[in-house]
């Protein structure tokens, strides 16, 4: 085809998709997706293996505080499988759906470098896992270890479908940071008794917000201040003297949480897998979305003391669960009989505190900040509620004032495709998306506005497909001329937590083709709206083509 790459160049471009609008047909782009993958490879950084994993999505029967419900897990376990890798492997998960409802996996934290394919969101990226069907997952960790999460990626059903994915440096490459006796993962959830796919239906259709949830969980247990619960509590043995690494894992739906150790402190070492200097705190807010590693040192007198997570709560008049998921870090020698000592949190709405970690982490190396951006944005985000339209009030309108909730970004709410939007990105399906962004390796900076009509709230907004600098974040609105970044060492980490009633500030490079989701990773805050996507369009280069979707792409 006389349709040289010259000419492709000239028609890249970042495009935001929110509302419809039109695009041109542009076959020299569709044409630049048939570079072959393999041929993409042969610059890849080589890992030393491929990790092969069978994921089985599963309805499982778990009692908790005495009750009995049947929850959708992987392969029989609650929390999930861990994916076990080493920087640049190569990653292949078949997962198959053997529930009756819709699935997909996300990797949470993955840059998918030109495998937007498998990143997972349904209707984004892709169409779900219908029931009895499969789906192979293959990306590769492309300069990318520490710890991350995968979970589910349709309705509400990530509540329990959900895991950590532990990436360890190559063999021979230590960690920054003194070698730990032991590595352990926490992964942090909210449990409902309701199935939660009747949850979502129910908090959609009542207006109203979501309900609290019955218990927290650390890997899967609740601990003792739970009813029924005094033996379901998660435990790790400790020696005397040792540092221990604790892989915090936040696969929490719609709450943020603070996680403390009694009478230790945490050394925060890495944070959305990417290593920061070290920050020594008491306690510190996981987001949904988040994971952070921390070193604890086994230096306190043998006991047992308890390692919790209690919610963190930056809104209003909004009905939360208010009981600590507790675990133990029990020191050998201790009593089995003795009460284990109880941790401190601050209040669950000292946003002061909650912010402390964040404000303070900085990257332990260069990571390549733009210094120059090329697209300057700035997005509001935040809930709104509307006006009740139903004929049954009482019923459909249970959002404040007799209203329905809603939320957006830049005023308008993400309403879920009924097709798959990179789908139709690449088949140029009309309709899906507008033309109005930035080129292929545009260095953007985006400022994100927390705004909201009801009250204000943190919201952890989470990027795919990207990490992103952390440059600047305060209260109030942003002003471009006193606002101070830190364009040295900030934090490299793919979702934020927006202040309350106030902004942050992120820069990437929109260098990896394909349509990436941004949304609050506060489940209900995306089922009301507050989400988008962006397109980023193939560049030129020998490594900057999105490669032909996979033969076995599940179909709506
Ligand atoms: Cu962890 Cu779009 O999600």
């Amino acid at each position: 085809m006389a349709c040289s790459r010259r000419y492709i160049n000239q028609e890249e471009g970042l495009l935001l998709s929110q509302k419809c609008s039109h695009r041109k047909v542009d076959i020299c782009l569709l044409l630049s997706y048939y570079v072959p993958l393999s041929f993409a490879h042969a610059y890849w950084p080589v890992g030393a293996s491929t990790r092969f994993y069978h994921f089985k999505v599963q309805t499982l029967r778990v009692t908790k505080l005495c009750q009995t419900n049947d929850i959708v897990t992987v392969n029989g376990k609650f929390p999930g499988p861990v994916i076990y890798a080493q920087e640049d492997d190569r990653v292949i998960v078949r997962v198959t759906n053997q529930t009756p409802h819709n699935t997909t996996v996300h990797w949470h934290g993955v840059r998918q470098r030109l495998s937007c394919w498998a990143d997972g969101p349904a209707y984004i990226t892709q169409c779900p896992i219908q029931a009895g069907r499969s789906y192979t997952y293959e990306f590769t960790l492309v300069q990318q270890k520490g710890t991350l999460l995968w979970h589910a990626h349709v309705s509400w059903l990530r509540a329990t479908v959900h895991g950590a994915i532990v990436v360890y440096p190559k063999t021979g490459v230590p960690y920054p940071f003194p070698h730990p006796y032991e590595e352990h993962s926490l992964v942090f959830a909210e449990y409902w008794h309701k199935d939660v796919l009747r949850l979502e239906e129910d908090v959609m259709s009542s207006g109203g917000g979501a309900p609290p949830a019955d218990a927290y969980l650390i890997n899967g247990s609740p601990g003792p201040l739970y009813n029924c619960s005094a033996t379901d509590v998660y435990e790790i043995a400790v020696v005397p003297g040792k540092t221990y690494l604790l892989r915090l894992v936040s696969a929490s739906l719609n709450t943020e949480h603070f996680f403390a150790i009694a009478d230790h402190r945490l050394t925060i070492v890495e944070a959305d897998g990417e290593y920061t200097k070290p920050l020594t705190v008491d306690s510190l807010v996981i987001a949904p979305g988040q994971t952070i590693n921390v070193l604890v040192q086994a230096d306190r007198p043998i006991d047992t003391y308890d390692m919790a997570m209690a919610p963190f709560m930056s809104a209003r008049n909004v009905p939360f669960q208010k009981t600590p998921a507790v675990a133990h870090f029990r020191y050998s020698g201790a009593g089995p009989e003795a009460p284990s000592r109880p941790a401190e949190f601050p209040a669950f709405n000292d946003s002061l505190t909650a912010d402390f970690a964040l404000s303070n982490l900085r990257s332990l190396n260069d990571t390549g900040v733009p210094l120059v951006v090329d697209a300057n944005l700035l997005f509001t985000i935040g809930l709104a509620v509307e006006q009740c339209h139903s004929p049954h009030p009482n019923a459909s309108c249970r959002g404040p004032g007799g209203g329905v909730f809603a939320a957006a970004m830049n005023n308008i709410a993400f309403v879920e495709p009924t097709v798959s939007l990179l789908q139709a990105y690449y088949d140029n399906t009309n309709g899906y998306y507008t033309e109005d962004f930035p080129g292929f390796g545009s260095r953007v900076q985006l400022v994100l506005q927390n705004t909201g009509t009801v009250g204000t709230e943190n919201h952890p907004v989470h990027l795919h497909g990207h990490s992103f600098h952390v440059v600047g974040h305060g209260t109030g609105n942003y002003n471009p001329t006193t606002a101070q970044l830190n364009l040295a060492d900030p934090p490299y980490m793919n979702t934020i937590g927006v202040p309350a009633g106030g902004w942050a500030a992120i820069r990437f490079v929109a260098d990896n083709p394909g349509v990436w989701f941004m949304h609050c990773h506060l489940e209900v805050h995306a089922s009301w709206g507050l989400a988008m996507a962006f397109v980023v369009k193939d560049g030129n280069g020998t490594m900057e083509s999105l490669p032909h979707p996979p033969a076995d792409l599940p179909r709506c």
